[in-house]
């Protein structure tokens, strides 16, 4: 099991849902940062569980301390440890569905692998081993921006048949972001979407959706091609968060119906470099930044875990019905945001740091 992201910035997460806590070491971070926990809570704020209406109601602060790597607010340059305590576990919640595998979660895998599992809570295939990725992330985007001017925004663009418009990606803010619950810009979409994440919860079911992200400011030359092309590393990044079923770039398939005259970004001169007058390719060429805004779109499925009735087979293989317990989210995508922002921010301040050993 591979629990280390990362060449030069090295992020291991560790902890289980309902153990004492969970959290990350981060190794290649740089020195002479000033860093504190206030740095990292608010977007551990953003994907904490209990936060709206619309999510979980495990109700958990997710207070981060900073064990190692920092004296008198400034890096070291040495490991970094993080701590997230876990305070509102409910084991027996997990009873009933201990003899069941859930559908479409992961309990028959891991059980299948180790031949053990964390008996309650998921274990590591719980969102909580996310909180390490976050705030290992949310310091990432501190250097990103204070070394390289990069920042990145994520959104929700759909849930379930709920599409949102396109939306100015060279203005977007996380204050738009956040003005509604739901995390779409665009007030009226975010509605439709919260009526239809309500809906699913009424029926005890769950509903999907996509979330957008632009990370702009990337400068042309970060990459390491062939195997570590930025799309290869942020498709990698993506598709390791719990709950992923795709991974798009730029004009991602959509671009199959579309001709090459259509398609092509021209160059044109911005300023100081040459850049594209469009953005097809997402940010993107030959795996390497070309200095336009990287954008892509990460889908996520409806989660497994709903209270609905389900005809499934136990891991004795007896036919049984499950009505699963607990207190789930019915949808992932607003808490997913910040965990979207905080991967590629672990994806490009690894770039960063490779370009950087090149000389
Ligand atoms: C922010 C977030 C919250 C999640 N909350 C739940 C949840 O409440 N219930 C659930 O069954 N799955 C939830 N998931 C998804 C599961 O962790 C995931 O589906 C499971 O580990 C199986 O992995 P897979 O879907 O990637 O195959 C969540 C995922 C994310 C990103």
């Amino acid at each position: 099991m591979s629990s280390t992201f990362g060449t030069l910035y090295r992020v291991t997460t560790y902890g289980e849902s309902h153990g004492k806590g969970v959290g990350a070491i981060v190794d290649g971070y740089p020195p002479k940062i000033h860093l504190s926990e206030a740095d990292i809570q608010p977007q551990l704020d953003r994907r904490r569980p209990g936060q709206s209406k619309l999510t979980t109601d495990r109700s958990e602060a997710d207070q981060v301390s900073i064990l190692s790597g920092v004296e008198n607010g400034m890096t070291l340059g040495t490991p970094i440890a993080l701590f997230v305590a876990n305070k509102d576990q409910k084991p027996s919640d997990y009873k009933t569905m201990r003899a069941i595998p859930r559908p479409s979660h992961a309990d028959y895998t891991y059980q299948v692998k180790y031949g053990i599992r964390a008996s309650s809570g998921g274990g590591r295939s719980s969102a909580r081993e996310t909180i390490g990725r976050v705030a290992a992330g949310a310091m990432a985007e501190k250097f990103l921006f204070e070394l390289y001017n990069v920042d990145i925004i994520a959104w929700i663009s759909s849930v379930g048949t709920v599409q949102a418009p396109d939306v100015d990606i060279s203005q977007i803010t996380r204050a738009d972001v956040d003005q509604h619950i739901v995390r779409c810009p665009h007030p009226s979409t975010a509605e439709k979407m919260q009526a239809a994440i309500e809906a699913a919860k009424e029926a005890k079911d769950s509903i999907g959706g996509v979330v957008s992200c632009v990370c702009r400011g990337v400068p042309a030359g970060w990459g390491e091609p062939v195997f570590d092309k930025v799309e290869a590393k942020l498709a990698q990044a993506m598709l390791s968060i719990p709950a992923t079923k795709g991974f798009e770039v730029g004009s991602g398939f959509a671009g199959t119906r579309m001709r090459g005259s259509v398609h092509n970004d021209p160059f044109v001169v911005k300023g100081d470099r040459l850049g594209t007058r469009t953005n097809f390719s997402g940010g993107i060429q030959g795996g390497i930044a070309n200095g336009e805004p990287i954008i892509f779109r990460v889908a996520f499925k409806p989660p497994a875990t709903i209270g609905k009735v389900q005809e499934t087979a136990d891991f004795d293989g007896e036919e049984v019905v499950l009505e699963a317990k607990g207190r789930h989210d019915p949808c992932v995508v607003p808490r997913a945001v910040p965990i979207v922002e905080a991967m590629s921010a672990l994806v490009l301040a690894d770039f960063a740091l490779r370009q950087k050993a090149r000389g």
